[in-house]
C-alpha cells in the first residue's frame, strides 16, 4: 500500500499538493472548492498591509504552442487587492471547516521590521499552519521595494526571515525568486535567516509577447504593458535546476524544499521529489485545468510509487540528488548511438534533416523501388546527441543504444587532454 502522507517542515499533511499562492488561493471559496477537490494544503495568495492594492486590467499574457497549447503563462498581477481582515476571517472559517488541511499564510511588507512583524503576528493569529515569505514577485511590487526587489539581495533575505522568526512560533518557508544569477546565494541566506523551509520558485521575468497592432508588449493595459512573471510548464526546468542545486549543495542539503514550478502531471512532482523535494505547489496547472487535476496527480503518483515498490514518498525523496553532478564528474568515454526502429517509423524525415543540416550527418535516407522511404544511422558518424530521437514524433520510435566500447570510466579531470591535469590516474570505478 502507498501513503501519500507527508511532513513539510513539521507539518503533516494528508499529500503533498498544495496550492501555490496565487488566484486559486484568493479567498474562501476557491479554497473550499480546492480542498473538495482533494488538495492538501494551499499558501493563501498574498497579504499585505492595508489598504489594499490595486490591480490592473487585463493581467495575463500566455505563451502558445502552435496547436494553441499553453507553454506558459505570465501575469503583472500584485499581491491580495482584498481587506486583511476579511483575508483572515476567511482564513479562520476554512481552518475550522477544514481541519485536516494545511493552509499557510503567504505574506509580503515593506522593508521595516514592525511591518513584517505586525503583519506576521496577525496572520498567524488567524490559525495558519505557517508562513511565507514572498521575496519573489518581480514586477509591481519589486517596484515598491518588495518582492524579488528583497528576495535579490541575501542580506535582505537573511534580515527579514530572521524578524519573521523573531515575532512568531510557526513554521517559517521563504519563497525564493529566480531572478538572480545563483540561486544558492538567497538559499543559504534564508538559512541563516532561520527559515524552516524554502520555497521555490517564483515567477520568472518575462515579456511573453508583443501585441504588433497596439505595438506593446501582453498583457496590455490600455495600450501599454509591462513585463511580468512567468510560470507553469515553461519554467519546469528551471525550477528543477534550482531545486537540486540546493538540494546538492553541502551547506544546504538538510533544507525543506516545498518545490513549485510548472507542475502539471504526476511525473512533474515525482522528478521534484526526486531532487529532493518534501512538498509541492501547483498554480498555473490549476488555473488552466482547474483543481481535479490532483485527482491525476496522486493516482499517478501512487500507481508509480507501488510499481516501484515505495511506500512512502521519503523511500525515493532526494535519490536522483547523488546521480545529479557537475559536468567535469560525466564519463567521456561513454558512448550511445541512435537506432531507428524501422517497424515503427512513419518516413517523416524529420530526423535526417535535423542531422543532416545541423548536427553530424548521420541518418542515410534511401528510397527503395517502391518509393518507400527508409532512414537507417551511420553509427561511424552518429555521436549519440538524441536530436533524433528528439524530433521523431513517434514516441520510442528511436532508441539511444549503449554502445560498450570497452572503454573506462574517464572524466574531465582525468582526461589526458585536460592541460590542468596533474596526476590523476584514469579509473574503472563507476562510483560518481
Ligand atoms: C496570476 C498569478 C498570481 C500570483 N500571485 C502570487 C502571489 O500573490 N504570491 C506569490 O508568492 N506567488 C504568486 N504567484 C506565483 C506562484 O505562486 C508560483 O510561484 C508560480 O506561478 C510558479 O508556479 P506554477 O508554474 O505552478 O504556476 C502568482 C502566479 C500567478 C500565475
Amino acid at each position: 500500500m502507498t501513503n501519500l502522507h507527508c511532513n513539510i517542515a513539521g507539518i503533516d499533511s494528508i499529500n503533498p499538493f498544495w496550492l501555490a499562492s496565487a488566484p486559486p488561493t484568493d479567498k474562501y471559496i476557491n479554497v473550499k472548492r480546492a480542498f473538495d477537490a482533494g488538495w492538501g494544503g494551499v499558501v493563501w495568495k498574498t497579504l499585505g498591509i492595508d489598504p489594499p492594492v490595486i490591480n490592473t486590467s487585463s493581467r495575463y499574457g500566455v505563451h502558445h504552442d502552435r496547436s494553441r497549447g499553453i507553454l506558459g503563462i505570465n501575469n503583472i498581477e500584485l499581491i491580495s487587492d482584498r481587506p486583511l481582515a476579511i483575508n483572515l476571517a476567511e482564513i479562520e472559517q476554512i481552518r475550522r471547516e477544514y481541519p485536516d488541511r494545511v493552509v499557510i499564510g503567504s505574506m509580503m511588507a515593506p522593508i521595516e521590521k514592525s511591518a513584517w512583524q505586525e503583519l506576521a503576528v496577525k496572520i498567524a493569529n488567524s490559525g495558519v499552519h505557517g508562513l511565507e515569505l514572498n521575496f519573489g514577485c518581480p514586477h509591481g511590487m519589486c517596484e515598491r521595494g518588495m518582492g524579488s526587489a528583497i528576495g535579490q539581495v541575501p542580506e535582505m533575505v537573511e534580515q527579514v526571515t530572521r524578524w519573521v522568526r523573531q515575532a512568531v512560533d510557526l513554521p517559517v518557508f521563504t519563497k525564493l525568486t529566480p531572478n538572480i544569477t545563483n540561486i544558492l546565494w538567497s538559499a543559504e541566506a534564508a538559512q541563516r535567516g532561520g527559515c524552516h523551509g524554502l520555497a521555490l520558485i517564483n515567477t520568472v521575468n518575462s515579456i511573453t509577447s508583443v501585441d504588433l497592432d497596439l505595438m506593446a508588449p501582453t498583457p496590455t493595459v490600455d495600450g501599454k504593458g509591462t513585463h511580468g512573471g512567468y510560470c507553469g510548464s515553461a519554467v519546469k526546468p528551471i525550477a528543477l535546476n534550482m531545486v537540486a542545486e540546493i538540494a546538492r549543495n553541502a551547506e544546504t542539503k538538510q533544507m525543506t524544499i516545498s518545490a513549485i514550478g510548472g507542475i502539471e502531471t504526476w511525473r512533474d512532482a515525482a522528478e521534484f521529489i526526486a531532487l529532493g523535494a518534501s512538498g509541492l505547489q501547483v498554480c498555473t496547472a490549476a488555473m488552466l485545468y482547474g483543481f481535479r487535476i490532483v485527482e491525476d496527480m496522486k493516482a499517478g503518483l501512487q500507481n508509480f510509487m507501488a510499481e516501484k515498490g515505495y511506500a512512502h514518498l521519503d523511500d525515493f525523496r532526494g535519490k536522483a540528488v547523488a546521480n545529479t553532478v557537475d559536468w567535469n564528474d560525466l564519463n567521456l568515454n561513454f558512448d550511445s548511438k541512435a537506432f531507428i526502429k524501422q517497424a515503427q517509423c512513419i518516413g517523416c524525415g524529420r530526423c535526417h534533416i535535423a542531422c543532416e543540416d545541423t548536427s553530424h550527418q548521420a541518418i542515410r535516407f534511401d528510397t527503395n523501388s517502391q518509393g518507400l522511404r527508409r532512414f537507417t544511422v551511420l553509427d561511424d558518424h552518429c555521436v549519440g546527441c538524441n536530436l533524433c530521437a528528439h524530433v521523431c514524433p513517434v514516441p520510442d520510435c528511436i532508441e539511444m543504444r549503449t554502445v560498450d566500447n570497452g572503454q573506462p570510466r574517464l572524466t574531465w579531470p582525468q582526461h589526458p587532454k585536460n592541460p590542468l591535469r596533474t596526476d590523476v590516474p584514469v579509473s574503472k570505478n563507476t562510483e560518481v
